[in-house]
C-alpha cells in the first residue's frame, strides 16, 4: 500500500472549502432562462439553486456571463466588468450571489485572459489607431510576409482550425496587418508583455472579488505568453498539434504569479475571505506540466483532464490518477478532476462508444471517435466513472446535466450547430454544441422540457431531443434507480464519509480489470471488465456497501461489470 504524504505546512490548506469541494458547472446559457427568450439567464440559475444544494453541490462556476457578441459564447469578453445583457444585470448578479450565501453555495467565476473580443473597447480601438499605434501594442499585430503582405506573418494554426491570424483592413480602407488569435478571429489575443493588460485583469478579479465571488476558473492559461519574435513552428510540431511557441509557455508564469499574489492579498486585506483559482491548464498526459500551473505561488488548483482522455480501462485509469496525485502532492496540492465539461463529448456517450477500450480512439477531445454508441453501457459506465472520481483525493467539478445521465446530442443538424470549430473545420469536427444542449428539467416538451418558463416563447437556442422528458430532473427525483439519486447519494455519502479525508489514496490488490483503493475509512471498487469481479475477502471482511453505481448490488464480495462500489466497515 502506499500511503500519501504532503510538504509541511500544507495541512491548513486542505481544511479551506475548495480543498475537496464537489463544484458545479453551469453552462449559462443551457442552464434555466427565467424570462422566456430560449437563452439561460442569471435569474433562471437563482431559481435553480435550491436543486444544487439539495444535490449536494459546493458551489457553482458560471461559464462567462459578460457581455460578449457569443462568437465563442462567451470567451470571446467584450467588457469584463459588467453581465451580457442577454443573461441579467449586475443587480441580478448581486441576487445570484446572496441567494447563493444564504443556501451556503460558492459561486466561481469565468476569467478569460488570452484573448478579448474583437468587439472590446480596445481592440475597436486598435482597428482605428493603425499600424504601429499604442493601441494595436494590446495585441499581436504584424504585417504579413510576401509581396504585399498577403501571407500570415507565421505559419501558426488556431485551436479551432485555419490559420491563428486574420488580416484587418485599415481606417483607410487598405488591406492591412494581421492579428493573431490562438481561437476563433472573434477572439484575438493580448499581448502580456503590456503592461496595460496585466493591470486590467487586476482590477478585473478585484472588482468581482468585491461583489462577493469566491474564485475564478481561468481560461487556456496555457496559450498565454508566446515565444519572442513569434517564429514559425516546425511542421512536426504543428502536425503532432505542440506548439511550443505559444503553448505552456515560461512568460504565461509571470501572470500567474502576479495573480496568486493579489489573491493572498486580498484574503489578508479582507479577513474571512477563502478564495480559489482554478487552472484549465490542458496538459494531456503530462502532469509534470500540470504541476508548472497548480502551486503555491500560482494556481490553486488545475484540472486534471487526463480521466476525460483516459480509455475504458483500469491501467490507464489507474495512471492517470497515481501520476496526477504523486505529482501534485510533494506540493501539497490536492488534484482537480472531472469527467464533463462544455468542451467534451459527454460522458454517457463517451464511455458508450464501442471503441472505448481502445487507446487510439482517445486522442482528443475535440475529435471523438465516431464508433456505434451504446447509451445503456454508457450509462452504466458513467455512474462507475462519477463515483470513482467521487472518491479521489481533492475536489471534483461536475457539468450540469451528467447528473441526469444526458447523453450528447450527436445528430443536431448542421443549420443549428453554432460551435466555431464546427464551421472553421467545415463540418469535419463536430464540435461541442452537443454538450451544451438546454437542460430539461420537467417531462413536458411544450415549455422545452422546463427550461423555459412557459410554452409559446421562442425555441430554446439549441433543440433538445424529443425523447428528453425522460431525463428531466423531476422525473428522476425519487427513483432509486435514476442517475440523479446516484449522484445525490454518492455527493451525501461523500461528504459523510470523505470529509475529513480530502487526501490520502492507497492502492490495494484487485483482480484483472480493477481498481480497488482505499480512502480514509472507505474502500473504492471498480470493475471495468464485462464480467463480476470477485474482492479479496481480506479486504471486504467486516465490511458493507454504502454507495454503489449499480442499483441492487448488494454483496460487498462481488463486484458486478463496469461498477463501482463504496464499502464501509461495519
Ligand atoms: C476553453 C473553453 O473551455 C472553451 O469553451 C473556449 O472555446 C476556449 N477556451 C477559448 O476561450
Ligand atoms: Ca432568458
Amino acid at each position: 500500500m502506499t500511503a500519501t504524504r504532503f510538504a509541511a505546512g500544507t495541512a491548513g490548506a486542505h481544511r479551506r472549502w475548495w480543498a475537496s469541494a464537489a463544484m458545479y458547472q453551469i453552462y449559462v446559457r443551457s442552464f434555466a432562462d427565467a424570462n422566456g427568450d430560449g437563452i439561460g439567464d442569471l435569474a433562471g440559475i437563482r431559481s435553480r439553486l435550491p436543486y444544487l444544494r439539495e444535490l449536494g453541490a459546493d458551489g457553482v462556476w458560471l461559464t462567462p456571463c459578460f457581455p460578449s457578441p457569443q462568437h465563442d459564447h462567451g470567451y470571446d469578453v467584450a467588457d469584463y466588468f459588467d453581465i451580457e445583457p442577454a443573461y441579467g444585470t449586475l443587480e441580478d448578479f448581486d441576487a445570484l450571489i446572496a441567494e447563493a450565501r444564504r443556501l451556503a453555495l460558492r459561486v466561481m467565476l469565468d476569467v478569460v485572459p488570452n484573448h478579448c473580443s474583437r468587439d472590446h473597447a480596445w481592440f475597436r480601438a486598435a482597428l482605428a489607431a493603425g499600424p504601429g499605434s499604442p493601441e494595436r501594442a494590446r495585441f499581436y499585430f504584424r504585417d504579413g510576409r510576401g509581396p504585399g503582405g498577403t501571407a500570415p506573418p507565421n505559419n501558426w494554426v488556431s485551436a479551432f482550425r485555419g490559420p491563428a491570424w486574420t488580416r484587418v483592413t485599415e481606417p483607410d480602407g487598405t488591406a492591412g496587418q494581421w492579428y493573431l488569435h490562438t481561437f476563433a478571429p472573434e477572439q484575438p489575443d493580448l499581448s502580456w508583455d503590456h503592461p496595460e493588460v496585466a493591470d486590467h485583469f487586476d482590477r478585473m478579479l478585484t472588482f468581482w472579488f468585491d461583489r462577493g465571488v469566491d474564485g475564478f476558473r481561468a481560461d487556456a492559461v496555457t496559450a498565454l505568453g508566446k515565444a519572442p519574435g513569434l517564429p514559425d513552428a516546425s511542421e512536426e510540431d504543428l502536425l503532432a498539434n505542440r506548439n511550443l511557441l505559444c503553448q505552456w509557455r515560461p512568460e504565461g508564469h509571470v501572470a500567474w504569479r502576479r495573480w496568486r499574489r493579489l489573491v493572498d492579498a486580498y484574503e489578508r486585506d479582507h479577513p474571512g475571505r477563502d478564495l480559489v483559482l482554478v487552472a484549465e491548464a490542458y496538459t494531456p498526459l503530462q502532469p509534470d506540466l500540470l504541476r508548472q500551473y497548480a502551486n503555491h505561488d500560482e494556481f490553486h488548483q488545475a484540472f486534471s483532464f487526463d480521466l476525460t482522455l483516459a480509455p475504458w480501462r483500469a491501467a490507464a485509469w489507474r495512471r492517470a490518477i497515481s501520476e496526477t496525485v504523486e505529482t501534485l502532492e510533494p506540493d501539497g496540492v490536492l488534484p482537480t478532476w472531472t469527467l464533463n465539461n462544455h468542451d467534451t463529448q459527454r460522458s454517457v456517450t463517451r464511455y458508450g462508444r464501442l471503441d472505448a477500450e481502445r487507446y487510439e480512439s482517445w486522442h482528443s477531445n475535440l475529435v471523438p471517435s465516431d464508433a456505434p454508441i451504446d447509451l445503456a453501457l454508457g450509462t452504466r459506465r458513467a455512474r462507475a466513472a462519477f463515483l470513482t472520481i467521487a472518491g479521489l483525493p481533492g475536489n471534483l467539478y461536475l457539468y450540469q446535466g451528467e447528473e441526469l445521465g444526458l447523453p450528447e446530442v450527436v445528430d443536431l443538424p448542421a443549420a443549428v450547430r453554432q460551435d466555431p470549430v464546427f464551421h472553421r473545420s467545415e463540418g469535419r469536427v463536430p464540435g461541442r454544441d452537443g454538450c451544451r444542449v438546454p437542460m430539461p428539467w420537467r417531462s413536458s416538451p411544450a415549455d422545452s422540457f422546463g427550461f423555459s418558463p412557459s410554452p409559446g416563447g421562442p425555441p430554446p437556442w439549441l433543440p433538445q431531443p424529443a425523447d428528453w422528458g425522460r431525463y428531466a430532473a423531476l422525473a428522476q427525483a425519487g427513483d432509486p434507480t435514476s442517475m440523479l439519486e446516484l449522484y445525490r447519494h454518492g455527493l451525501a455519502t461523500r461528504r459523510h464519509w470523505l470529509h475529513e479525508h480530502p487526501s490520502g489514496l492507497g492502492w490495494q490488490p484487485g483482480p484483472p480489470d480493477t481498481l480497488v483503493f482505499t480512502r480514509g475509512p472507505l474502500l473504492v471498487a471498480m470493475n471495468f471488465g464485462p464480467v463480476d469481479a470477485r474482492l479479496d475477502p481480506a479486504l471486504t471482511a467486516g465490511r458493507r456497501i454504502v454507495v454503489t453505481s449499480r442499483y441492487g448490488h448488494t454483496d460487498p464480495a462481488v463486484l458486478p461489470a463496469d461498477t463501482t462500489a463504496w464499502l464501509a466497515p461495519g
